[in-house]
């Protein structure tokens, strides 16, 4: 199997957006919390990453990265930099997303060192993220040294929308 993980432009983003759209529909349909509740179509996960992420991208407050196995868009993240001027030193991680059928493989490591090394070529200090209080991506932070600052509870509505969850703040000192 080859992997590759590539930054992607406009260009990029719009060629593989079937893609994109693919793994954020999925990895909802499957009850990832990133911000979205049910009922999500494939329509609307095409149309974050044509809408706003598109637009962070060409205005270079976004850095859109695509994770391929043998030549298939599998897995996403973004290095978000659209902050007030006050914390250009930091970044914060959107949207890390590795289809359901492509996990376990180590993409989203791979993923997560490719943004790091991209924040970190920018001059940039601090990553920060937060995710779900004992989702399968507190573990992986871990593992890549990020510390835990707090957890907020009640903090999001579940996809299914039956209930409200915590999240875990968590950052890395570049
Ligand atoms: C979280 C997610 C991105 C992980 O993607 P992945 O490519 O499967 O992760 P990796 O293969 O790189 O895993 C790296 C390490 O993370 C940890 N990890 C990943 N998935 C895990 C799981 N389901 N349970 C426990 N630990 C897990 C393990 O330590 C793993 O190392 P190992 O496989 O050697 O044990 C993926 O499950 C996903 O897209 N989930 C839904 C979206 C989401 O929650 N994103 C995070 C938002 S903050």
């Amino acid at each position: 199997m080859t992997f590759l993980i590539e930054k992607l432009d406009v260009a990029g983003l719009d060629t593989n957006s079937d893609a994109l759209a693919d793994i954020l529909h999925a990895a909802v349909q499957a009850g990832a919390r990133v911000g979205f509740i049910w009922p999500f179509s494939r329509e609307d996960a095409r149309a974050f990453f044509t809408g706003k992420v598109r637009d962070g991208v060409a205005g270079g407050r976004r850095v859109l990265f695509a994770a391929s196995v043998d030549g298939r868009v599998v897995g996403t993240v973004q290095l978000d930099m659209d902050l007030p001027p006050n914390q250009t030193h930091r970044a914060d991680v959107s949207k890390l997303l590795v289809h359901p059928d492509a996990r376990r493989q180590g993409l989203a490591r791979k993923l997560m060192i490719a943004l790091e090394d991209e924040a970190r070529a920018r001059g940039l200090a601090l990553v920060v993220l937060d995710t779900r209080t004992g989702d399968a991506a507190e573990p992986l932070y871990s593992g890549l040294g990020y510390e835990t600052a707090g957890q907020i509870p009640h903090f999001a509505l579940a996809p299914e929308g039956d209930r409200m969850d915590a999240t875990t703040y968590m950052f890395k000192r570049l």
